[in-house]
């Protein structure tokens, strides 16, 4: 049975507070925040050197929102744009503590898998595993309603980098490093993340100060 833990203070609140076998609900998002939109875009880069500083829950739940976080909840719409409003992108989130994956419509964490799997997603750059978390994009190939095996593909791609951007949009913003990455070991994560024949590992970004 999986308890859900409510925080009262998120602000300074880490995975290490919140309790691992569990629904980790995020807190609100915060609306008011960093550079203005042409800043961001100014400061944007790939960055090769992370640090493994935990952020706190609420630095969590903004960056989860701005990657592909629902925006427009009458309509269940998110922050990231899909083809056909497939919304075939779930957002995984890798830590030092395990693979939870970000619930949009509830606004949590679902524990997924304990453990440190950051060298799964890292792969043949095992530099990067040290980075604080891992977010990583899996698009669910059965939430295409039509096309050829060949377009969803495409599609799926094209919705992941739009998720990839959204990140790399939101961490220049708040200053924030991160890194759009391909490489990882694919058939292992799909081991973690308990994923199932349709859902892909399509990308991920490390993320950290
Ligand atoms: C689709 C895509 C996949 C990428 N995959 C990787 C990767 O697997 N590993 C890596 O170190 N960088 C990866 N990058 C980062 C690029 O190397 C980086 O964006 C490029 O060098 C340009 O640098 P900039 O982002 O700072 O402008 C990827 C970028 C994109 C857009």
């Amino acid at each position: 049975m999986k308890r859900l833990v409510t925080l009262t203070f998120f602000v300074g609140t880490t995975f290490a507070n919140a309790q691992t076998e569990s629904i980790i609900k995020l807190p609100e998002v915060t609306r008011i925040k960093g550079k203005n939109i042409m800043e961001a875009f100014a400061c944007r880069a790939s960055v090769r050197e992370f640090d493994s500083k935990e952020l706190d829950l609420q630095e969590v739940a903004d960056l989860l929102w701005a990657a592909n976080g629902i925006n427009r909840p009458a309509e269940g719409k998110r922050t990231a744009p899909t083809a056909m409003n497939s919304q075939d992108i779930d957002v995984y989130l890798i830590n030092s503590k395990g693979a939870y994956h970000y619930d949009a419509k509830e606004h949590a964490l679902v524990l997924v898998n304990s453990g440190d799997y950051r060298a799964v997603v890292a792969g043949t750059q095992q530099a990067f595993a040290k980075a604080s978390l891992f977010l990583v994009m899996v698009s669910d190939l059965s939430r295409f309603q039509r096309g050829e095996e060949s377009q969803k593909l495409t599609w799926a791609a094209m919705d992941a980098a739009i998720v990839s951007q959204n990140i790399n949009l939101y961490c220049a913003g708040v200053g924030l490093k991160t890194r759009p990455r391909v490489y990882m070991d694919t058939d292992k994560l799909r081991e973690v993340l308990r994923l199932t024949a349709t859902q892909i590992p399509m990308m991920n970004n490390p993320v950290s100060f």
